[in-house]
């Protein structure tokens, strides 16, 4: 198969563990007899300094003329200072929003050699922890109307939701549930806002049409709770952009592993972007430090999704753990009695277990 790839590396560390990707590509490539075409596009900070704007009108049609794009990483503190408009992070809302990319999965999955880095109790973790966060990712308050009032001392920003909008990423949940445990925790705060209210009420609906599937309602702050205090309740959650951006960072610090983390953004065909969930780590840019597997991973997810080629995407999970089961860590994961790499070395032992 050719796959024609957007590859946007970004800022910080994002180059570094790209690169990665880049090279695990290859060993799947070679192994499977694929062909992977790249195009280099620029967005964030690197965007800024070098074209002034944080996503470039020829990063989006670039984009959207591959069939699945790798993201690694944008923004920085060089450029915090920056208002809205101009922020690196409107590089990702822009490709979101401009892609269409209303789904966002972010498994936060406990790996089994790295169950020492998970900061809970361990009885709360006997068994194991995976939990698939299903993130509204275009609509909410993200992208409602905001601003401020002719004084400029109120501001507002605005969340609202149309039935159509959460019927698609339910119905996304709905599929990952019965693919999965056939659990799904819907998430809102319906005791308030009209918008889980209108949420609530579209899931319920949608429930008929997946009897086998076992939905629950939760209160974004009790979920928020019940995710550190009893995390192997959930299996698929499903919620609105705002309440997914906040759990996703919550489920996946209660893995230990948020180096280790991908994600996919996608849409109702198979196009989808891909990344790794954690930042871009300016501070390690550059200096063969950062752990690459979040972003390799993402490579796997991007295979199983997009290209629906399952057994490469198994052969590079099962290669991250053959990597992992002989001890090897990048300096985020690493503990006593283990083998400190880079990110070159880290990239190239799972290229070579390919
Ligand atoms: C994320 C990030 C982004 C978000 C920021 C960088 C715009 O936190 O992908 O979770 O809020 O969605
Ligand atoms: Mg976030």
């Amino acid at each position: 198969m050719k796959m024609r790839l957007a590859l946007i590396p970004g800022d910080g560390i994002g180059p570094d563990i790209v690169a990665e990707a880049v090279k695990v590509m290859g060993a799947v490539g070679t192994k499977f007899g694929h062909k992977f075409d790249y195009s280099f596009y620029l967005a964030g900070g690197s965007a800024l300094d070098s074209v002034g704007v944080p996503l470039p009108e020829s990063t989006l049609l670039g984009c959207q003329d591959a069939e699945a794009v790798l993201l690694g990483a944008v923004g920085g503190p060089k450029w915090d200072h920056l208002a809205g408009e101009q922020r690196p992070e409107k590089a990702l809302l822009g490709l979101r929003g401009g892609l269409g990319l209303f789904c966002n999965l972010r498994p936060a999955l406990l790996y089994e050699q790295l169950s020492d880095a998970c900061p809970l109790r361990k009885d709360l973790i006997a068994g194991g922890l995976d939990i698939m966060v299903v993130r509204e990712l275009t609509g909410g308050i993200y992208f409602g109307e905001r601003g401020r009032n002719e004084h400029g001392d109120t501001a507002f920003d605005t969340m609202a939701y149309s039935i159509p909008e959460i019927e698609r990423i339910a119905r996304m949940a709905f599929e990952i549930a019965m693919k999965r445990n056939k659990k799904l925790m819907s998430v809102d705060k319906a005791n308030i806002l009209e918008t889980s209210r209108l949420w609530r009420s579209v899931v319920n609906s949608m429930a008929s049409e997946y009897p086998e599937v076992e939905v629950d309602h939760m209160y974004v702050d009790n979920a928020a709770m019940q995710l550190v205090r009893n995390p192997r309740q959930f299996d698929v959650i499903v919620t609105e952009n705002m309440f997914g951006d906040i759990l996703s960072d919550e489920a996946s610090m209660i893995t230990g592993s948020i180096g280790m983390l991908p994600s996919a953004s996608l849409r109702s065909d198979s196009f989808g972007m891909y990344e790794p969930i954690h930042g871009s780590a300016p501070d390690i840019a550059g200096k063969d430090l950062a752990n690459p597997i979040a972003t390799i991973l993402s490579v796997a997810m991007m295979l199983r999704y997009t290209f629906t080629l399952s057994e490469e995407a198994d052969a590079i999970e099962q290669a991250v753990g053959k990597v992992l089961d002989e001890g090897w860590r990048t300096g985020d994961i690493m503990s006593e009695g283990m083998k400190q790499v880079g990110t070159k070395e880290m990239g190239s032992l799972i290229a070579r277990n390919i």
